[in-house]
Order: structure tokens, then C-alpha cells, then sequence
């Protein structure tokens, strides 16, 4: 079976994980000490890195360093994986969707000013499948309006935006190092920030609000949580973002392949390449109505020929948790026909030529149904 993700280990990574083993040092140690040191190496730009247990208590922590809370409204888009909306209501603020566009599959930032009100307090735009977002009129329209922004990274450490890592900018921006993401912790997160302030808040917050000072000694002035990442996990992470230029260059090579072979069709939508994208994932949409078939037939057609493939992701704003803030079918057109349509395609670096080929294949012989 040729799944749509597997993460990319050797020897390299095993001998780093069984050192950790071995030193008697498990959890938050030097190992975390010399990855963060390392990506913001990686990362570039005068930023501060720091690692957590996951891509969602990055993102949780600057929120609640932030003091979003009650009464406050966070401009979100529709169609992402679900935790860019938890984390909203986590520290019980809004979440105020917007719709994402058909084919950067990206927040689109014209219709960001409209979901703008007095309450808001915060944008998260999302660099879906390692796609960057356009930055640019997001964080022109949060100066107007004094607004926090929040890149939601985790699905693109490596891209790029105007020849420039994502995350170099100073403002807060979260990864994530889940084993389907382009490098991986095991489970794992990081953020980059230029920010003291908020950064001192953000360390007590990811652990316990223990406070040291010179001396040592310990203070505990604000609720903090614990979302450490232990050495075994960074040791990993050292290994991974060694690799991941490679792996990223990989991931581009197969996705041109993607590109050349799938035929244009009126009942495919395809992403598109631009410079500086990292190809987390290939997400195609097929109008099944136009295929005359539905997509569990299509997805068991598929299994047929040994080959697995995911859907990333259904509207957020249609799951009952978020049909209690109002949001119902027809608000969102893009991300609910994104939600309905989309495939994503096997993509991972020790995929073959050969593989893309097989899945091409398959794709055409679902189109010819028609
Ligand atoms: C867009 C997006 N945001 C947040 C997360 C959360 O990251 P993690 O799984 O590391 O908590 C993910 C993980 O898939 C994601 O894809």
C-alpha cells in the first residue's frame, strides 16, 4: 500500500534517539537547547525560537501570552486542520471564519477586512500545505487596525515567502513536527517571535510559570501549563532539519511530476507551484457529481490499486462545535466544496518516480468514468 505520508528515518536518526536513551536525560534537556539553537539558525531573521510538545500549544501559548480571552474574536480560515480553530476557543474567544481561496487553498486576505469588528483581536492565517500565504495585505490591514497576526506554520517549515524562511518576519510564528509534517519531533512544535515581552510570558506558560532568576531561585506569578518538549524528540528534530532542504527539494520535484502528468479537466481542480513552496501535502478536487462518483467509491477504487490517500480537510465551520457559534452550510462556499472535493495525493520524499506515475494513473482512470 502506498500511503499518502510517511515520515523519512535512517540510521542517522535511530543513533540520535538511542544516545538520548542511553545519557539518562529523557525530557527538556540540552538536546532541546541545541535544537532550538538550531532552527533559529534555520529560520533566519533576528528571532528567538522555542520548542513545545506540539504545533497546538505553540499556537495555545501565544494566544494566552496575548491575553486573548472572552469577548475577543479571532479571524480564522474556514477550512484548515480543526486545532488553528481550537485554540480559539480554548482560551474562550470567537472564532470568526473567512473562506479560503479555491486554489492556493490559503485565507483569502480580501475578504479578511469584512470579518473585521470592534471585537477583533487577532488574525491566524494558515500556509496551507506548505503554500505561503500573501502576507503582505494581512499584516498592512492588522496595522490599521492594531491587530495581533499569527501564522499558522505548522504545515510549512521550509517555505518561503518573497525568498524569505517563514517565521524570519518577528511576528509570531508557529510549527508543528507531527510525523506527517516535513520533518518531525515525533509529536512536537515550535514558534519564532521578536518579542521579549511576550516571549517571557510565553516560557512561563509552556512550563509550570516557573520564573529563575540569577540566583537560581524560583518564582511562580502566572498559571502556566506544561507543553515542554522532552530531548528524545528534539535529538530527532536535529537529525530531521539537517535533511529537510533535501526533503523539501524532493517534495518539489514530485509535485512538478504531479503537475506535468494529471490532465486538464473540467472536473479537477490542481494546486499550483509557487516559488518558495515546500509541498506538505497535494491536494487535488474532483466534482464527483461530474465523475459520477462519490468519494468513498472513489477512495475504495483507489484502495484497489494500493494506494491511500487522505482528505485534508472538511470545513471547520460544519462541525457541531462550531455550528453552535451560528456557522451553517452555504457560509463558506470554497472551503465546504474544499471539504467535499479534495484528495490528497500521496507526496513524501522516499516516494519513487515511479509512484507518482501509479497514482496519475489512477487519477486518470477516475476521471474516465465520466
Ligand atoms: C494547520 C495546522 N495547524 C495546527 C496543527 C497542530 O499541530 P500539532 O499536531 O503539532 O499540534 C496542525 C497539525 O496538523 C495543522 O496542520
Amino acid at each position: 500500500m502506498l500511503p499518502f505520508t510517511r515520515p523519512t528515518l535512517d540510521d542517522e536518526e535511530f543513533a540520535a534517539i538511542k544516545e538520548v536513551l542511553q545519557s539518562g536525560w529523557l525530557a527538556t534537556g540540552p538536546k532541546v537547547a541545541a535544537f532550538e539553537a538550531a532552527l533559529a539558525d534555520y529560520i533566519g531573521g533576528d528571532v528567538q525560537l522555542r520548542v513545545f510538545n506540539s504545533g497546538t500549544s505553540a499556537l495555545e501559548a501565544v494566544l494566552l501570552a496575548y491575553g486573548i480571552g472572552p469577548g475577543d474574536e479571532v479571524i480564522v480560515p474556514a477550512m484548515s486542520f480543526v486545532a488553528s480553530a481550537n485554540i480559539i476557543v480554548r482560551c474562550g474567544a470567537t472564532p470568526k471564519f473567512v473562506d479560503v481561496d479555491l486554489v492556493s487553498r490559503n485565507i483569502d486576505a480580501t475578504k479578511v477586512a469584512a470579518a473585521i469588528t470592534p471585537n477583533t483581536k487577532a488574525i491566524i492565517p494558515v500556509h496551507f500545505a506548505g503554500r505561503a500565504v500573501d502576507m503582505d495585505p494581512i499584516y498592512q490591514l492588522a496595522k490599521q487596525h492594531n491587530l495581533l497576526v499569527l501564522e499558522d506554520a505548522a504545515q510549512a517549515i521550509g517555505t518561503q515567502y518573497q525568498g524569505r524562511q517563514i517565521g524570519s518576519s518577528g511576528n509570531p510564528v508557529c510549527f508543528s513536527f507531527h510525523p506527517n509534517k516535513n520533518m518531525t519531533t515525533i509529536e512536537g512544535g515550535a514558534l519564532a517571535i521578536n518579542d521579549p515581552i511576550l516571549l517571557k510570558k510565553i516560557d512561563g506558560i509552556r512550563f509550570h510559570g516557573i520564573e529563575k532568576d540569577e540566583q537560581g531561585d524560583i518564582d511562580v506569578s502566572a498559571w502556566g501549563g506544561k507543553m515542554n518538549m522532552p530531548d528524545v524528540g528534539a535529538a530527532l528534530g536535529l537529525v530531521q532539519l539537517k535533511k529537510l532542504d533535501g526533503f523539501n527539494q524532493k517534495r518539489r520535484a514530485l509535485a512538478q511530476r504531479y503537475l506535468q502528468q494529471l490532465p486538464t479537466h473540467d472536473a479537477l481542480v490542481l494546486p499550483t507551484d509557487v516559488e518558495g513552496h515546500s509541498w506538505h501535502m497535494f491536494c487535488i478536487l474532483l466534482d464527483w457529481k461530474k465523475i459520477g462518483l462519490n468519494r468513498n467509491q472513489a477512495l475504495e477504487l483507489l484502495k484497489q490499486q494500493s494506494i491511500a490517500v487522505g482528505t485534508h480537510y472538511p470545513a471547520i465551520h460544519l462541525f457541531s462545535l462550531y455550528r453552535q457559534y451560528g456557522y451553517k452550510s452555504g457560509d463558506f462556499p470554497h472551503a465546504e466544496r474544499i471539504g467535499e472535493q479534495t484528495l490528497t495525493l500521496p507526496l513524501f520524499p522516499g516516494m519513487k518516480e515511479g509512484d507518482v506515475d501509479r497514482v496519475c494513473s489512477a487519477i486518470v482512470s477516475l476521471l474516465n468514468q465520466v
